[in-house]
């Protein structure tokens, strides 16, 4: 069993980018990415400890969400399925981009973590606010992101140093 599973869509954008790069820092051993879209909400057991990475494309509601928006997909099957991911490690991360959407910065990640949420997880790697420019996101509360928050549309040359930081908040929390 490898420590670290990192379940992500879209593929072949900034999502994959950062399951790559986190790959890299942990430790390649140590890391598997999985595409969700070949996934099923069993293969989370395969893993002691879960990554989730999701963007926002859109502010537009799970509601209004299309049929190939496979985040959605997977989250509804997992609750046909009554998963049970019984106090599993469960760290998210979301891409946005704070200067074109300062009003929905990475609304996606708050979507996706309301509904895992509700599976029996332990909640790690939630991310301070600090160093971004927006003015709201769901993502927010208490003045933490439910999890690392990056905007590779602006913030791309600090991207490795952020994401290493939360591979270390990980590390420490696991
Ligand atoms: C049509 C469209 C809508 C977007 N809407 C949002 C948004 O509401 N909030 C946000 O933070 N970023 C938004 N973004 C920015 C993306 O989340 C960002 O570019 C991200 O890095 C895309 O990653 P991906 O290519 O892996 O999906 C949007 C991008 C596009 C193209």
């Amino acid at each position: 069993m490898k420590n670290i599973g990192i379940f992500y869509w879209p593929i072949k954008g900034n999502v994959e980018t950062v399951a790559k790069k986190i790959k890299e820092i942990y430790g390649a051993d140590e890391v598997d990415i999985i595409d969700l879209s070949k996934a099923e909400p069993k293969h989370l057991f395969h893993y002691k400890n879960l990554i989730l990475g999701c963007s926002t494309v859109g502010s537009e509601s799970w509601e209004d969400a299309t049929d190939d928006n496979v985040w959605y997909q997977f989250l509804h099957k997992m609750e046909d399925d009554k998963v049970d991911l019984n106090g599993k490690n469960l760290a998210i991360y979301g891409l946005g981009d704070q200067m074109r959407y300062p009003y929905n910065f990475v609304d996606g990640m708050e979507r996706v973590f309301s509904h895992i949420v509700n599976h029996n997880i332990n909640h790690i790697a939630q991310w301070p606010n600090e160093g971004l420019t927006f003015k709201e996101s769901l993502a927010l509360h208490d003045d933490k992101f439910r999890g690392l928050a990056i905007d590779l549309d602006n913030d791309e040359d600090e991207a490795d140093a952020t994401i290493t930081k939360w591979v270390e908040m990980i590390k420490k929390e696991i």
